[in-house]
């Protein structure tokens, strides 16, 4: 088959299962991937690329979970960013929390893929360099258990369709093992059932052909450059997103992110010139239109990704506890 996906663990032995498939494949896409994803590395803050309001908006949201730790006086901060790919939310967090101040910032990405660790480390070495920082990237698998210790994390991160691609049993495990360390917030975006089509990799004009298949969680894939791959998918309803958090985490904010943006953007191989022209306005009328239908039940899973932001669960006293230790206090 041509371009066919070579699946391997990192000793070199052959990986198994859907894990690998979803490994081989990020690690083929290699650096174009985040070039796909985020365009320049070196412009971190520049918001351009496919997922240009969605970013910005995730964006918006990270920076004001790091103002508000600073602005209570927190000078230490920890982040993970679970499947980080090529790890560019993670050099926008470290970078922007050690301009607000933090003096001691440790960060850490994984992801299953190794030739995007080796691309997040490569990007991130002067980071590693500030004063304060601890910036560390690792090959690892979601679906086991983290190395964190218990409450040691105040922001954790699994962006972009991370959770689309791991086998949708062992979500109530994970979310488990994600609310163990987190201390602060956990914030996630996945793909939801009414999506627009993607292909993960590439622009979805790289591929000639593409099918999901929903039943059983798989997409085959065939690019335009010969590449074939069956890769791991499921599109998830704004119900299972909630039910798999909201044991674990309280659920602050769940939306629907970009349900009109992507659709006004024009394409060079099929409009005319005159629409490329920036539009403030008509962008200011989409965002406010995006507020509106973001959480409507019509339109939220028609989003190109869904946002779920959740907070660690405040420990509830049982009852008699409570009152006993009331009693002794009065
Ligand atoms: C669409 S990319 C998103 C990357 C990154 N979060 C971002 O927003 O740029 C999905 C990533 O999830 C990673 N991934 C998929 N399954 C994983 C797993 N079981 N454990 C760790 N990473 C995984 C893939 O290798 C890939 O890098």
């Amino acid at each position: 088959m041509p371009g066919r996906a070579n699946i391997h663990n990192l000793n070199g032995t052959p990986r198994n299962g859907a894990a690998g498939s979803v490994a081989a494949i990020y690690n083929q896409a290699g650096d174009g991937y985040a070039a796909y994803a985020d365009g320049d590395p070196e412009q971190l803050f520049v918001f351009d690329g496919l997922h240009a309001y969605a970013d910005r908006y995730v964006w918006r949201l990270l920076d004001a979970k790091l103002t508000e730790l600073r602005s209570s006086g927190q000078t230490s901060i920890s982040i993970l960013d679970a499947g980080c790919g090529p790890g560019t939310w993670l050099r926008r967090l470290v970078t922007r929390a050690h301009a607000l101040g933090f003096t001691k910032i440790t960060a850490r990405g994984f992801d299953i893929a190794q030739a995007q660790i080796e691309r997040a480390r490569l990007l991130s070495r002067n980071l590693s360099m500030l004063p304060g920082a601890r910036l560390e990237f690792d090959v690892a698998d979601l679906s086991g258990p983290l190395p964190e210790a218990d409450k040691s994390v105040d922001l954790a991160l699994c962006l972009y369709s991370v959770l689309s691609h791991l086998q949708i049993a062992t979500l109530p495990q994970i979310a488990a093992e994600l609310a163990r360390v987190t201390s602060g917030h956990f914030i996630t975006t996945v793909r939801p059932v009414g999506s627009p089509p993607s292909v993960f990799v590439e622009p979805i004009e790289k591929a000639n052909h593409f099918r999901q298949d929903n039943a059983r969680d798989r997409c085959e894939i065939e690019l335009c450059d010969g590449r074939r791959f069956t890769l791991n998918i499921h599109l998830f309803t704004v119900s299972e997103l909630r039910r798999y958090f909201a044991d674990c985490f309280e659920i602050e904010t769940l939306r629907g992110l970009d349900l009109f943006h992507s659709r006004f953007t024009p394409d060079a191989r099929w409009n005319p010139k005159s629409l490329f022209l920036a539009d403030d306005e008509l962008s200011d009328e989409l965002s406010r239109i995006e507020e509106v239908y973001a959480s409507s039940p019509e339109f939220i899973e028609h989003a190109a990704h869904l946002l779920l932001v959740a907070r660690r669960r405040v420990a509830v006293e049982p009852f008699n506890r409570r009152a006993a230790s009331d009693s002794r206090s009065r």
